[in-house]
């Protein structure tokens, strides 16, 4: 397949066609297309109405299920020995050119508990309090140093500064190289095999993952023999946890992309999502003006509404059935996400954005179960300080240019959006 920048997959004429015009055994979800497009929606509408649990016989990425309704997905979450996560953890599977594993959302088992195990104190409520001050600062510098009335990109000066130096806190990676974990999250997502991304070639994704590997096998070095300082830091927690400080440089570097890439587009997506939820509900935003402690409920409401990962897939262990279809050993299933958190059946006005929607916790955008995003707390936290933040500046942040989406199936999100300030009278 062409890994070329410019060429990428060819469209498959789905996007902005009549989802209801295509035959439904014709219908590709997994086309990148309609995402970068937003014309995804019609076509996971009609597959939760008329093919819950459907088969695409013919893809970029090969045959593969999608399971569209959310209890559909809660089941094949709750099931880990039938849908394994080991093969991949996306609809493609990994470049056979550089087959990076990608850390323990890529196992099964004990395997997968310690190792979640051994990362999770640096993501603790305990530690997250710790980090609550410094995340506050540096949410007011970013805010402050914002150019009120004028047009900027939101992505950008927003939505990356802040989960760049955020991750390079809970890494304790020098702040004033922090753009380098930006590089190297795109770089990881960016790969056509696995998602339909069409950024970068299979040679600079390599060379990008392979210097980023240097760099933190140094850094762990460095960090052996260390006790954890006052704040926590997923490196020290690595050098010196028993199980993983004997990876190989390839697990190793597998975790850390995980760590960088799990901490990275999500919460930037939710960041730059948020303003484009608020813009396109006006009322929804006065609502926010009118009562500021609504936020940790619209923080939720955000994360459902954008969904930042689409999709998450596993893998069949044995022959099996869902939703009364027949799926066998080896064949690939992949939860949709973004279809569940619009289903009707299971959320109420689920096409709305409702920001003090009632039980708006209860979505699928973390996941469920055993994989369950280890981060959640931290996401929902960094939104939470940023939106108290914008509320004590802004009467508004006005979108004012149409939003850039990526052309990704996996990693659902912005590239750009213009946008300007406006300050509080
Ligand atoms: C809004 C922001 C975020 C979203 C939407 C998100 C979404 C997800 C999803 C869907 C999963 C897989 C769940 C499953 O398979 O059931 C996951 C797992 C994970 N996330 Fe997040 N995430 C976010 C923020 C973060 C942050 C801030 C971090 C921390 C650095 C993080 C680290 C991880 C890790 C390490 C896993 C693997 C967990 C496991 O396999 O046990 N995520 N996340």
């Amino acid at each position: 397949m062409s890994a070329s920048p410019q060429a990428g997959p060819s469209s498959k004429g789905q996007a902005g066609a009549d989802p209801y015009s295509i035959p439904l055994e014709k219908i590709d979800v997994a086309d990148s297309e309609l995402f970068e497009t937003d014309t995804h929606w019609g076509y996971f509408e009609r597959l939760r109405k008329e093919d819950p649990v459907h088969y695409c016989a013919e893809s970029e990425f090969g045959p593969y299920w999608s399971v569209t309704k959310f209890d559909d997905i809660v089941t094949v979450e709750k099931n880990p020995e039938i849908y394994s996560s080991a093969r991949s953890i996306v609809v493609g599977d990994p470049d056979p050119r550089f087959p990076l594993e990608a850390g323990f959302i890529t196992m099964d088992g004990p395997r997968h508990d310690a190792h979640r195990k051994a990362v999770q104190p640096a993501l603790s409520p305990r530690n997250l309090k710790r980090l609550e001050p410094l995340i506050r600062e540096r949410v007011t510098e970013i805010l402050d140093g914002l150019p009120v009335g004028e047009t900027f990109d939101w992505v950008d000066r927003v939505s990356i500064e802040l989960t760049t130096g955020m991750l390079a806190t809970l890494f304790d990676f020098p702040y004033e190289e922090r753009r380098r974990l930006t590089f190297w999250s795109d770089m990881a997502t960016a790969s056509p095999e696995m998602v339909g991304a069409t950024t970068a070639t299979s040679e600079e994704r390599e060379a990008a993952l392979r210097e980023c590997l240097a760099f933190f096998t140094e850094l762990k070095e460095k960090r052996e023999g260390e006790a954890p300082g006052e704040r926590l830091d997923f490196v020290r927690l690595i050098a010196n946890d028993a199980d993983m400080r004997n990876l190989s440089p390839l697990e190793y570097l597998g975790t850390l992309i995980l760590l960088i890439v799990g901490g990275n587009d999500t919460t930037r997506n939710s960041i730059s999502g948020g303003v484009v939820a608020l813009n396109e509900y006006p009322a929804e935003y006065q609502k926010l003006r009118d009562d500021p402690g609504v936020i940790p409920n619209m923080v939720s409401e955000i994360i459902r509404w954008q969904t930042p990962l689409a999709h998450m897939r596993r893998t069949a262990t044995r022959d099996t059935e869902l939703a009364g279809k027949r799926i066998e050993a080896g064949d690939k299933v992949v939860m949709w996400y973004v279809s569940g958190n619009r289903d009707e059946t299971a959320i109420e006005r689920a096409n709305e954005f409702w920001i003090d929607r009632p039980n708006a916790k209860r979505h699928l955008s973390f996941g469920w179960g055993v994989h369950f995003c280890v981060g959640s707390r931290l996401a929902e936290m960094q939104l939470r300080i940023l939106w108290e933040e914008i509320l004590a500046r802004f009467r508004e942040v006005e979108v004012v240019g149409t939003p850039e989406r990526v052309r990704s199936n996996f990693v659902k999100g912005f590239h750009r959006l213009p946008v300007r300030v406006h300050a509080r009278s």
